[in-house]
């Protein structure tokens, strides 16, 4: 286990990650109904973008960076409102010091009743994320194989909630380690939310990802992709994606309405663009290309 988080926290995948997820908790708060937030890779949740792990790559300047100097179009800041406002949670106001993780931006939409549980298996971060979350009744640390969780922990007793899926990819077969999982949270939890993450590293490997998904049984399954630069051979990673099954209402025309937007903010240079549309939908129809 070599991956670090914190190199990487606050990069213009986190931002496009994180903003969905908080767009997706900020529909799931509307009703008073409690929720659960089940996190099966969760970091460290909290990201000091002045130590030396965020000075060294610099990532985060081209991420949450860019967008914090941006003067977004109003849907974008309508779009993006939800996870602006867990960083100024998390930071205290509007100077970002501090960069909030997917266990953090749970946390800082999170209502009292809502439930969370964030799992991280590599020891000194599963430490970290327990000492950032100790004061928190609402939530529950655990240091497990995470690709398990979704059979271990599902479904939540509150019977609303979110499985977030977002795996290293350091190792050969997460894809299928990823249609694996959201197959098992759907056989258990057919109803919940599921975000899962991937990076745009080899057009062949996501495509055969997609046709997986693509091949059934879990409906409404929404893609969302998004480049900041043209894809290259060898070059450095030009785009992610991630797919939202069970999306809630209207995130699908919302973001699909940003992206492009977004991925121009983000852009590492030419080609940046997004992509959203229905990988399966309510019918179980793949879509056209998929
Ligand atoms: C991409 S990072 C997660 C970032 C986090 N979800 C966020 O958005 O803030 C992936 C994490 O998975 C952890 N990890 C790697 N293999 C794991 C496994 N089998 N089970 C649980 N966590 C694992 C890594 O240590 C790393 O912290």
């Amino acid at each position: 286990m070599n991956y670090r988080h914190a190199y990487h926290a606050g990069n213009f995948a986190d931002v496009v990650k994180h903003a969905v997820l908080a767009r997706i908790l900020d529909r799931l708060g509307r009703k008073d109904a409690p929720y659960r937030v089940l996190d099966t890779h969760a970091g460290v949740g909290l990201y000091d973008l002045a130590a030396d792990e965020a000075l060294k790559t610099g990532e985060w300047r081209g991420g949450v960076g860019r967008v914090l100097e941006a003067t977004p179009s109003p849907a974008l800041a309508e779009f993006l409102a939800p996870w602006r406002q867990a960083l100024r949670e998390v930071n205290g106001g509007d100077h970002v010091l501090v960069y909030p993780g997917s266990p953090a931006v749970a946390t800082a939409l999170g209502r009292p009743q809502d439930r969370f549980v964030f799992n991280e298996l590599h020891p000194i971060d599963a430490d970290q994320l327990a000492a950032t979350f100790a004061r928190d009744r609402r939530v529950r640390v655990t240091a497990e194989d995470g690709w398990i969780m979704p059979r271990a922990q599902l479904p939540p007793e509150e019977r609303r909630g979110v499985l977030v899926v977002d795996p290293p990819f350091e190792e050969a077969g997460e894809f299928d380690r990823l249609v694996r999982a959201m197959r098992d949270a759907h056989r258990r939890f057919a109803t919940g939310v599921q975000l899962l993450w991937y990076p745009a590293k080899g057009a062949g490997a996501v495509a055969d990802f997609h046709a997986a998904v693509a091949a059934g049984p879990v409906r409404r399954v929404l893609r969302i992709d998004h480049w900041i630069r043209r894809p290259t051979v060898d070059g450095p990673l030009a785009g992610a994606g991630m797919l939202v099954v069970n999306p809630p209402w209207p995130l699908a025309d919302e973001i699909a309405g940003v992206i492009d937007e977004l991925a121009a903010l983000l852009a590492a240079g030419p080609g940046a663009r997004g992509r959203v549309d229905w990988l399966v939908d309510e019918d179980g129809r793949p879509a056209a290309d998929a």
